[in-house]
């Protein structure tokens, strides 16, 4: 049974349960980009991205990735461990995209020779700006060992959600992850992954199956994330 509400984000509520190391996580309907500028409802993205999620999380678990997840509760909900976020965002890309491409003119598309992991403070008043590990060990973010293990395992997530997902006709293009802190200090992957937080396109027809469809206004974003989460459900 869901306590108190603890904390409640652009995309997901959390709240309290009986258990002191244990959350209850909703996932809303609600879309929002460029930073909450535009807002809208996406009808079923929340039970699309609790139902993608709950399919990857234990996934990752048996590839050796430590997670917050525990299990799915309803269409809406699941239990998760009580973390503590580390606010900083972890974006990793195979392929250049987004802001990545805009900031350096590099068009999309364009596969990169190495995975890249980019750093971000996460502050919605301040959009999520970029920054590098200096600054989050300089303002007590994280440490240099917790930086050096979020590193490892986000490209650890990244080297089982590639060829996973090209299995299924899909090139993860690039995805943000977020980390946080149990209660004995150990850091395990929290938040969620799903087509809000991934940029996922149709390896043969290049169509774009995420969030990219609701912030270009290229419509069809229900039935992206519907095709996402029948792929995700797809058997190996
Ligand atoms: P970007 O190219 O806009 O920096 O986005 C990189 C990846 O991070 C993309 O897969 C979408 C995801 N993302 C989030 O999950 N939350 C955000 O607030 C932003 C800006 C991007
Ligand atoms: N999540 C961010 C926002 O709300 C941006 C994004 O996903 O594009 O504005």
């Amino acid at each position: 049974m869901r306590g108190e509400l603890r904390y409640e984000g652009k995309a997901k509520r959390v709240y309290a349960t009986s258990e002191p190391g244990q959350y209850i996580v909703e996932y809303k309907d609600d879309a929002t980009a460029f930073n909450g500028v535009k807002k809208a409802q996406i009808s079923g993205k929340g039970a699309i991205n609790n139902a993608i999620t709950a399919q990857l999380y234990p996934k990752l678990e048996a590839a050796g990735i430590p997670t917050h997840f525990l299990r799915q509760l309803s269409p809406n909900e699941q239990l998760v461990r009580a973390v503590t976020i580390i606010p900083v965002e972890v974006i990793i890309r195979n392929v250049a995209a987004g802001s990545f491409s805009k900031r350096l003119g590099i068009e999309e598309g364009v596969s990169l020779k190495r995975p890249v992991v980019e750093y971000c403070y996460k502050s919605d008043a301040l959009g999520d700006p970029l920054i590098n590990t200096d600054t989050a060990i300089s303002l007590g973010w994280a440490s240099e060992e917790d930086l050096q293990r979020i590193r490892q395992l986000a490209l650890k997530v990244r080297d089982f959600l590639t060829p996973f997902f090209a299995q299924r006709g899909i090139k993860l293009i690039d995805f943000k992850l977020e980390f946080g802190k149990l209660s004995d200090a150990s850091i395990v992957l929290a938040d969620e992954i799903s087509p809000d937080t991934c940029r996922f396109w149709d390896a043969r027809s290049g169509e774009k199956l995420d969030k990219d469809r609701f912030r270009r206004d290229l419509g069809g974003v229900e039935d992206a994330y519907a095709e996402m989460l029948r792929r995700v459900l797809r058997e190996d």
